[in-house]
């Protein structure tokens, strides 16, 4: 067994959480993992992804999808991912204690993916991953430096199908993404 694979065996045995009682799957993510430059972050499955054992393949995952497709992100680019992996009940926000217990996963598929760009997917990400007192409002459509990653927090897309302001922030924030992806290319 591969290091990947024994870290999907892992996942799949983990009850370090509350959450492993009620989950159908364990949602590892989305996309070849294998390195690649770029990595998005949501905050956990909802009921399609619980279901269908996959990050971001419901309503939320579709948006995404379509403008990850308009400006023309190679897959092969990105890889997603989740704060926790066990979709809470109600979909409700996990708890600290919650995302305590499912950060060690994640920052091993960091450190195997080795993505030089971070995209925060609303505030959940981006209080876990940049700074636990940000608002995302404040902070949504810039460039973070920290721990040699740039980190750009964005809107959730849930957040974005919810309130149709958000659209063109959320927009212009994944226009700057596919820029810094070019930069970082290019070097
Ligand atoms: N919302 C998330 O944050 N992650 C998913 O995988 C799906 C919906």
């Amino acid at each position: 067994m591969n290091e990947w694979e024994d870290f999907i065996n892992r996942c799949n045995n983990c009850e370090k959480c509350g959450l492993s009682v009620y989950r159908k799957n364990v949602v590892i993510g989305r996309g070849t993992p294998k390195p690649c430059p770029l990595m998005f972050i949501g905050e956990g499955p909802g009921e399609q992804e619980d279901i269908q054992g996959e990050a971001f393949v419901g309503r939320a995952g579709k948006l995404l999808d379509l403008l990850l497709t308009a400006l023309e992100f190679d897959p092969s680019d990105y890889y997603i991912a989740n704060i926790v992996k066990c979709r809470p009940p109600e979909n409700r926000i996990p708890t600290q204690d919650e995302v305590s217990a499912c950060l060690p996963w994640l920052r091993f598929q960091v450190k195997y993916i080795k993505p030089s760009i971070l995209v925060c997917l609303g505030a959940t990400a981006a209080k876990a991953i940049i700074d636990r007192d940000l608002k995302i409002t404040q902070v949504r459509g810039t460039c973070i430096e920290k721990g040699g990653y740039v980190m750009i927090p964005t809107y959730h897309p849930a957040a974005v199908l919810r309130d149709n302001s958000k659209r063109l922030d959320f927009f212009r924030d994944m226009k700057l993404v596919k820029e810094k992806l070019s930069e970082i290319k290019q070097r």
